[in-house]
C-alpha cells in the first residue's frame, strides 16, 4: 500500500511535468526552449564539447608546448585541442557562440559539420557566420521559428528600412532599400505575396516616404491602404497614366541633381554617379516607393492597340528600374510568373529587379524566374514550400546568398490602421496628385473620446 502511494506520489508530478513539458513544446515552442530546451542543450553542449568537436574532425593536434605541458603535469593521454570557446549567450529562441578557429580551418569546415552538431547538441538548426578572420559565431536555434512567427523584439530599422520577416536562423530580414532598391516578389496564389506588401507598406507608413500602389485587381489589396499611398492605380489605363508621370518625376530628380552639382544640363542621365542623398535635406525629394501587385494584370493585353500601350508601359517601368535608384524611387513588383510571356522587355526588367523574393510555386520555371539567376539550390528550396504555411519564401540576393524567410501575420484592418494612423504623413509630391486615391468613409468610426478610466473600488 506504502509503495502505491510512494508510486502515486512521485510518479504524479513527473507525469504531470512530462505531460506539461510535451504540451509546450508542441504549443509554446519558445516558452520550452526557455524553460527545458535551453538548460538541457547547454549542459549536453558544455559536457561534449571536445568530444563533439573531435568526431566532427574539427580538433587539431596539440602544440608542442602544450604537450609537454600536459604530460609534465598530469599522466592523462594529450588529446587533440578543440576550438576555443566563447561563452555560451543564451537567446529566446536559442543560443550563441562564438569559436575561434585553429590554424589550418576555415568557416566552411565548421559550417560543413553544422548538421552533425545540431544532433549532437539536441537543437533544430546550427548556422555558422564569420564575425573576424579566424572566429566564427556559431547560432544554435532550439526551435522552428517559422512555425509561428513572432518578430524579434528589438529590431534596429532606420529609414527606409523594414524588418518584414523572420529568417530561419531567428534573425530579422529587413527590407532595406538603400542597399536594394528593387525587387521582385513572385508566388503562386495564396502563398503570401500580398502579405509581404502589407507589411511593407504598414512597415514605411510612419515614414518620410511617398507610396504609390499599381493594383490592377481592382484595387481589392492596395485599396485599403489608400489613406496613406499619394497615388493608385486600380485599372491598367490608369496605370499607363501614372508611369508616364513617375518617368517625368524621376527626370526632374535627375534635373534637380545636374543643377545642384553645376552639371551641364545636357549631361545623359546615365553618366551622373551622384544621388538625392547627395543634396542637402532641404532640397532633398521624398523617395518614393512604387508597388505593384499583381505584374501580370497590368500586362494583360487584349487587342493590338493595348499590346502597344503594354510595351509602353514595360519600357517605362524598365526606366525606372535603370535610373531609379539615384532618384530615390524603388520598385517593388510582385507577380505569380515574370517570364518571357509577360511580354518585349520583360525579362529586361526582372534583370533589374535585384532583390528576389520567392514564395510557394505551383513549377520549377516559376521559381527559377526568382532566384534562377541568384543560386541554382534556392530554387529547389523554393519548389519544396508547402502549402500549409503560407508566407514562407526564399529570399535571395545578388551575393549568391540566399534564407528561408517567413512573414508574421498582419491582419488587413491592421494594416489599414497603421495607414490611417500615419495618414499626415503623405508627403507632397505635386506631379501625383490627380492620381490621389479617394479615401473611403470608414464603416465603423470610433466612438467619441473614451472615457477615463476610473478605479473599480472607487
Ligand atoms: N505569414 C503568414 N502567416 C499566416 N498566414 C498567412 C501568411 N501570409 C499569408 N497568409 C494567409 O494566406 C492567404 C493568402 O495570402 P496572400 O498574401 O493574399 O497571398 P497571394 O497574394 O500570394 O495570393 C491569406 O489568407 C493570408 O491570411
Ligand atoms: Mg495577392
Amino acid at each position: 500500500m506504502t509503495d502505491l502511494t510512494t508510486l502515486l506520489e512521485v510518479g504524479g508530478p513527473v507525469a504531470a511535468l512530462g505531460g506539461g513539458a510535451a504540451y509546450a513544446r508542441a504549443k509554446h515552442p519558445g516558452l520550452y526552449w526557455s524553460t527545458v530546451g535551453l538548460p538541457i542543450s547547454t549542459a549536453r553542449l558544455l559536457s561534449s564539447y571536445g568530444s563533439v568537436m573531435e568526431a566532427c574532425g574539427l580538433t587539431v593536434a596539440p602544440s608542442r608546448l602544450r604537450m609537454l605541458a600536459v604530460k609534465a603535469t598530469t599522466r592523462r593521454e594529450v588529446r587533440p585541442v578543440p576550438p576555443r570557446r566563447g561563452i555560451i549567450r543564451p537567446t529566446s529562441t536559442g543560443l550563441r557562440l562564438r569559436l575561434r578557429l585553429a590554424p589550418g580551418q576555415e568557416p566552411a569546415d565548421v559550417a560543413a559539420s553544422a548538421e552533425r552538431l545540431r544532433h549532437a547538441w539536441g537543437v533544430h538548426a546550427v548556422y555558422v557566420s564569420t564575425v573576424k578572420p579566424g572566429v566564427v559565431e556559431l547560432r544554435l536555434v532550439g526551435f522552428d521559428v517559422l512555425r509561428q512567427v513572432r518578430m524579434p523584439r528589438k529590431v534596429d530599422a532606420e529609414f527606409l528600412q523594414v524588418p518584414v520577416a523572420l529568417r530561419e536562423d531567428a534573425m530579422p530580414f529587413v527590407r532595406d532599400y538603400r542597399a536594394v532598391p528593387h525587387q521582385l516578389t513572385l508566388g503562386a496564389t495564396l502563398s503570401g505575396k500580398s502579405m509581404y506588401l502589407r507589411h511593407l507598406i504598414a512597415g514605411l507608413a510612419p515614414q518620410p516616404v511617398a507610396l504609390v500602389g499599381i493594383d490592377c485587381k481592382r484595387g481589392v489589396e492596395l485599396a485599403p491602404f489608400a489613406s496613406r499611398l499619394s497615388a493608385l492605380a486600380t485599372e491598367p489605363e490608369q496605370a499607363a497614366e501614372l508611369l508616364p508621370v513617375l518617368v517625368k518625376e524621376m527626370e526632374d530628380r535627375y534635373d534637380l541633381i545636374k543643377a545642384r552639382q553645376g552639371i551641364a544640363p545636357d549631361t545623359p542621365a546615365e553618366e551622373i554617379t551622384s544621388d538625392i542623398w547627395g543634396l542637402p535635406e532641404s532640397e532633398r525629394p521624398v523617395p518614393l516607393v512604387l508597388f505593384v501587385d499583381e505584374v501580370a494584370e497590368l500586362f494583360l493585353v487584349a487587342t493590338r492597340k493595348d499590346e502597344e500601350r503594354r510595351d509602353e508601359m514595360v519600357t517605362q517601368l524598365i526606366r525606372l528600374a535603370q535610373l531609379g535608384r539615384a532618384a530615390g524611387i524603388y520598385l517593388e513588383v510582385c507577380g505569380q510568373r515574370f517570364g518571357a510571356e509577360l511580354g518585349k522587355g520583360a525579362t529586361m526588367l526582372r534583370a533589374q529587379l535585384t532583390g528576389r523574393v520567392c514564395h510557394r510555386v505551383n513549377d520549377e520555371a516559376s521559381a527559377k524566374m526568382a532566384l534562377g539567376d541568384i543560386a541554382p539550390e534556392a530554387v529547389s528550396a523554393a519548389c519544396a514550400i508547402a502549402p500549409e504555411r503560407p508566407g514562407l519564401a526564399v529570399a535571395g540576393d545578388t551575393s549568391g546568398g540566399w534564407s528561408r524567410i517567413r512573414t508574421p501575420y498582419l491582419s488587413l484592418s491592421d494594416a489599414a490602421a497603421a495607414c490611417r494612423d500615419s495618414a499626415h504623413v503623405v508627403p507632397d509630391v505635386p506631379g501625383l496628385k490627380p492620381f490621389l486615391p479617394e479615401v473611403a468613409i470608414r464603416p465603423v468610426e470610433s466612438p467619441a473620446p473614451v472615457a477615463e478610466p476610473r478605479p473599480a473600488t472607487g
